[in-house]
């Protein structure tokens, strides 16, 4: 006799049936994306998504929030979009807003009490990445995971600007500030701190006031994980 194959599905078997791009057929985030959030599949977590979807057609978008869902079964689910979106999603909260505005994402914070996951798969504009890690930082529980997707970006002036790329790993946007990647890279040097009687060896000046344990790159995504 064949017994039945009861295992529940995969992170990227729900990502292929919603026909989000964190999928093995196109990005192939998923299977990262699993590696850190299977621990947390049935936590009560709270999960906040930059970017709906659905390029200008407020009918369309809501793939990851769609797989988010069916992955989580008791998670609280919120996604923050800019554009006016229409087709809502049952146990999914859809907030209209800018990854980059301070009050508005500070009364999501106010509405959920912190979050657990974060993942900022919105503009993909250097600025409004950087922009956003600032502002939700301290909205992220201690040991909570913010993912930030589509890093390659950075890179990309001929199609974002050079005011928010730069083929050049080492150059700066046209603005004088750092690409997404320049910036997260140097978030790898506050995993180095920890704490204040470091600071002989670890000069204040050199932190910018983050508490860290891992930031990890891959190919087109970078993991951070905010330390207990
Ligand atoms: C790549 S899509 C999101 C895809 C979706 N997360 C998925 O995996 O199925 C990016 C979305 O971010 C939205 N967006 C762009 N700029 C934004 C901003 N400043 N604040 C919030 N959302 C923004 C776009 O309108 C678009 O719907």
């Amino acid at each position: 006799m064949t017994l039945p194959d009861i295992r529940p599905f995969t992170l990227d078997q729900f990502a292929v049936l919603a026909g989000t791009d964190k999928a093995s057929t196109h990005h192939g985030y998923t299977a990262i994306y699993e590696r850190y959030l299977e621990p947390l599949r049935q936590g009560p977590i709270t999960l906040l998504e930059l970017g709906w979807g659905g390029h200008e057609d407020p009918e369309k978008g809501g793939a990851s929030a769609v797989m988010w869902r069916s992955y989580f079964p008791n998670a609280r689910i919120a996604v923050v979009e800019i554009e006016p979106k229409t087709n809502h999603i049952d146990g999914v909260d859809l907030h209209e807003g800018s990854q980059a505005d301070p009050e508005f994402l500070a009364g999501l914070n106010d509405l959920y009490g912190g979050f657990d996951v974060i993942i900022d798969d919105a503009s993909h504009l250097s600025s409004l990445t950087i922009r956003s890690w600032e502002i939700l930082y301290p909205f992220l529980r201690p040991g909570g995971l913010y993912f930030c997707e589509d890093v390659h970006m950075a890179y990309h002036s001929h199609f974002y600007g050079d005011d928010e790329a730069n083929p050049d790993p080492d150059g700066r946007t046209t603005t004088g500030k750092p690409t997404a990647m320049q910036y997260l890279r140097r978030l790898a040097d506050e995993v180095q701190y920890h704490g204040p009687s470091d600071l002989e060896l670890f000069p204040k000046r050199y932190w910018l006031g983050y508490s860290l344990e891992s930031v990890h790159f891959y190919y087109n995504l970078a993991v951070i994980r905010k330390a207990q």
